[in-house]
């Protein structure tokens, strides 16, 4: 696919079948989440694959910190929690490691890894695929965190749902004139 085309039609899909991304297609996603721009080279992504059994696992991590988190859940919303993480054939996390670094503030780093994740959705739906981002309480949960390692300053960024579409959801149709505007022109709101 053309990389404007790709830019241009990608859509978000909620619902994903199978196939999942094979071997190849996630060696290719991420050689494109690590095109991702990068001050300084520090790298600050880590990216973890669930497929198959292991997005069980995911789930429970969910519904464990969910339980956790509001004690006195019911059943039926830790079931809930728990295949969430079954709505694709293949869930990553996304997770800014962030380092101190005098150049480089923690938000250019999280900015760094919300690129690497975009750039995983738009290879996605370059090969066919399909994808959503989604984030979450559980993304800011300390259980779900310490779970996939993120430390101090690290934050999950995204889970990353990667399948099959099973339909071409339509796109939104926005006006660039309302979120861009020429300096001269400008007339924003007075401060
Ligand atoms: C940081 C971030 C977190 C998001 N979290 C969620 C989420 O938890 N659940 C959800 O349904 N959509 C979430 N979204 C929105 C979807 O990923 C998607 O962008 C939205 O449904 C619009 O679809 P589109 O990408 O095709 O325009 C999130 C988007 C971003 C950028």
């Amino acid at each position: 696919m053309d990389a404007l085309d790709a830019l241009l039609n990608r859509k978000s899909v909620p619902r994903l079948m199978e196939p999942g991304p094979d071997e190849q297609q996630l060696e290719i996603l991420f050689k494109a989440a690590l095109r991702a721009p990068d001050h300084a080279a520090l790298r600050p992504w880590q990216f973890i694959v669930f497929e198959g059994e292991s997005r069980a696992e995911l789930g429970d991590i969910f519904a464990d910190a969910l339980a956790a988190r509001e004690p006195g859940t019911s059943e039926a919303a830790l079931e809930k929690a728990k295949g969430k993480a079954l709505r694709a054939p293949v869930v990553i996390a996304v997770i800014a490691k962030v380092s101190e670094h005098p150049k480089v503030p923690a938000i250019e780093q999280k900015l760094s890894a919300g690129a690497a994740a975009q750039n995983i959705l738009i290879a996605a739906h370059a090969m066919g695929l399909a994808g959503i981002w989604r984030t979450g309480a559980a993304c800011f949960d300390p259980y779900v965190r310490k779970k996939l390692g993120a430390v101090n300053e690290d934050e999950i960024v995204a889970f990353l749902y990667i399948g099959t579409s099973n339909g071409t959801p339509p796109l939104p149709e926005l006006e660039i004139s309302d979120y861009v505007s020429r300096w001269e022109h400008f007339s924003g709101p007075e401060n």
